[in-house]
């Protein structure tokens, strides 16, 4: 088989070139956190994430957001449309945790009465700081016509993902995506969502069922992925 081009190699996933306009993304069992002050391997994490992402891309182009998701291609790969990456991360947050809660002083769990949307530069020598719609522009990275289209997607995505993930017993605190350009010049959401991107908590037990478990050592990493990916697949029937 001839080799495939590697177009990116990141700590939990490399992208291949695919036929044509294709890229095939692999998923790795690696978990880095902390700007990769943090690693390590978890058995199997690649073919959870692979699996939770398929399942929520495909359930996301089943309702009308276009994203860069065509199909799972093996346990560990899907094929995706080749887009042109925007260097930004929306974060969209149902719940105070994480970065804000430290940021502003509050405590984690505070539901507030809107939905929270922050821009990070995508940037890791810079330490993804977060920007507004002002710098993004004047960055040259997006128009404000777009902004208002990525605002307007990941706000569809919210309420659809907060439905999914309402219906599996799991509350949606908060998750991060990233959008590219298609050949026309559309928007595309093109990132994964998987529990490394999103932060899930039990509804019935409060428990952490994200990356969080790996950031904080709570342990049972492995297990809590697989019980994310089984929950979505009794509701995605496969
Ligand atoms: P934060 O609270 O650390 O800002 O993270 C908010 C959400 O976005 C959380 O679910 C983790 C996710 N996230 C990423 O997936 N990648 C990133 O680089 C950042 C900053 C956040």
């Amino acid at each position: 088989m001839a080799e495939q081009e590697v177009l990116y190699n990141g700590s939990s996933k490399v992208v291949y070139k695919g036929e044509g306009e294709d890229i095939i993304i692999r998923f790795k069992d690696y978990i880095a956190a902390f700007y990769n002050i943090k690693g390590a391997n978890i058995e199997n994490k690649g073919i959870m994430n692979c699996r939770i992402s398929s399942m929520v891309l495909r359930y996301l182009n089943d309702n009308g957001i276009a994203t860069h998701f065509v199909e799972q291609v093996s346990d560990t790969e899907q094929r995706c449309h080749r887009v042109k990456h925007i260097p930004i991360e929306v974060i969209v947050r149902n719940v105070i945790a994480g970065s804000m809660a430290k940021r502003l002083g509050l405590d984690e769990g505070i539901v507030p009465e809107n939905t929270i949307f922050d821009l990070c530069l995508r940037d890791s020598e810079l330490g993804d700081p977060l920007i507004n719609d002002h710098h993004a522009v004047a960055l040259g990275l997006v128009s404000y016509e777009e902004l208002a289209q990525i605002y307007a997607v990941s706000a569809k995505v919210n309420t659809l993902l907060t439905k999914l993930y309402d219906d599996a017993g799991i509350k949606l605190v908060d998750f991060k995506i990233e959008f590219g350009r298609a050949a026309d010049g559309s928007l595309v959401l093109a990132d994964e969502l998987t529990p490394d991107t999103c932060r899930l908590w039990d509804v019935a037990t409060g428990e952490r069922m994200d990356k969080d478990r790996f950031r904080r050592d709570f342990g049972r990493v492995r297990e809590t992925y697989e019980e994310v990916a089984q929950r979505l697949a009794n509701l995605c029937n496969r």
